[in-house]
């Protein structure tokens, strides 16, 4: 595990979800109005208003109890400009690092969390070869920046969610509907990860470098229905499994008959340290007619555990199912991200509970887990969703002064990492 052999016990947050005071891709996506899905929903303001409030937040970080926190940097700060690169910014970052340490707490660090400086989709977008080396040289300068005081790296927060968001169907910037360039983006994010994991280990041998990948169960609708079960196995092996068989085969191949056809050689020889596991639910599959897209995905509430604010149906038993998958891949796990959203803080103890003791039930099986992160260290901005979801342990009151509240789910939490002898 990492050089002190603990656990690491956490939350995490990613740095456009919560600091605010942003101007980059996103914000741009939101003032062209291709974010308002859903009524007066969402506005981004100044999310949770952490870039003036970090210190605060990290005072409350520190009496939940948590020894690891997991975070990103905002690129789009760091390089406002394709030739300029803002060393104010970077040194915010770096005493942020600083007090975490400091503070005996292991920092995180994400560098891709799905946000870009506004430049990047004209000068090289992600399903052209130059963005390859344009990612690398953001990172280059983070890495050299924190390298020798960060020991945990997750270079991409979960590459294929954000390709099908981008380039499947056009959620996020560049808002294509291309999935040749989906897989051809994704193929160069995972050849930026190879060069960025190299260089990690070579500045700073101890480091632990992984990318954090969304898992989701997909179950058939009706299981008697061939179309649905061959479907939502197909769905699974591409949204599950496609990402880690590329690190042990060095091909990004996937056949979806009339959608994808796709066979890529990337070096990438296995390098990563550990998966990353960002769960939060179940989906049921169901056939339809339809070339495009031939089936639906729902949510139902069949597990009896209940659904999130969002509608999404909690499935504990979902995480024993990843540990399973993933141990054929051999290589350790961190939950990156887990939590729900609720304005319920019994309903987000009920989930806690459940999930903490999957997770202990993991680790008396012998899985190979070596951390366990929820998500969202604070309310924040849900991509699509806005600021009604709440995903914190901490609430934010943005009606008041962004003033902060410490909610029952996370004394709940906090209580456990007290007691709890991992
Ligand atoms: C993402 C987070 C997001 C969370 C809940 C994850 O897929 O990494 O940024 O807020 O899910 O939707």
């Amino acid at each position: 595990m990492d050089t002190k052999n603990k656990f690491l016990w956490g939350v995490a947050t990613s740095a456009f979800q919560v600091e605010g005071h942003i101007d980059n891709d996103m914000t741009e996506w939101e003032r062209l109005g291709n974010f308002k899905q859903s009524g007066d929903n969402p506005l981004y303001e100044d999310a949770a208003n952490h870039w003036l409030h970090w210190k605060k937040d990290f005072e409350i970080l520190h009496m939940l109890k948590v020894n690891a926190y997991r975070f990103s940097i905002e690129w789009s700060r760091v390089q406002p400009e394709p030739a300029v690169f803002d060393e104010s910014a970077l040194a915010t970052y770096e005493k942020m690092v600083d007090h975490l340490l400091a503070n005996e707490v292991t920092p995180i660090l994400t560098l891709h969390h799905f946000t870009h400086p506004k430049w990047f989709h004209d000068l090289s977008p992600w399903h052209t070869e130059k963005s390859i080396e344009i990612f690398y040289k953001y990172a280059l300068r983070v890495i050299n920046k924190l390298s020798d005081r960060i020991d945990w790296f997750i270079t991409f927060n979960e590459p294929l969610t954000w390709c099908l968001a981008a380039y499947g169907d056009a959620k996020f910037p560049p808002g294509m509907m291309d999935l040749n360039k989906m897989m051809i983006s994704l193929s160069h994010m995972l050849q930026a990860h190879r060069l960025i994991y190299d260089e990690i280990k070579k500045q700073n041998t101890r480091a632990k470098v992984g990318i954090a990948k969304n898992f989701i169960i997909f179950e058939p609708l009706h299981k008697w229905n061939l179309l649905d079960v061959a479907l939502s196995s197909l769905i699974h092996a591409f949204y599950n499994l496609m990402v880690p068989k590329t690190f042990k085969s060095n091909r990004l191949k996937f056949h979806f008959p009339f959608l994808i056809k796709f066979n890529k050689y990337i070096p990438i020889d296995n390098k990563i340290d550990f998966w990353g596991v960002n769960y939060y639910y179940r989906m049921h599959v169901h056939f339809k007619f339809n070339v495009t897209r031939p089936f639906n995905l729902l949510f139902l509430n069949k597990s009896k555990e209940g659904v999130s604010d969002l509608g999404w149906e909690n499935y504990s038993r979902g995480l024993f199912m990843i540990f399973k998958w993933l141990y054929k891949f051999r290589k350790p796990l961190i939950i990156t991200e887990n939590g729900t959203a609720t304005v319920d803080e019994k309903k987000r103890i009920s989930y806690l509970k459940a999930h903490l003791s999957i997770l202990e039930k993991g680790l008396v099986k012998k899985y190979p887990i070596w951390g366990y992160f929820y998500w969202s260290f604070l309310d924040n901005y849900e991509w699509l969703e806005g600021k009604t979801a709440r995903f914190g342990l901490v609430g934010i009151d943005y009606e008041n002064e962004y003033s902060r509240h410490i909610k029952e789910g996370a004394n709940f939490y906090a209580e456990y990492l007290k007691g709890n002898k991992i």
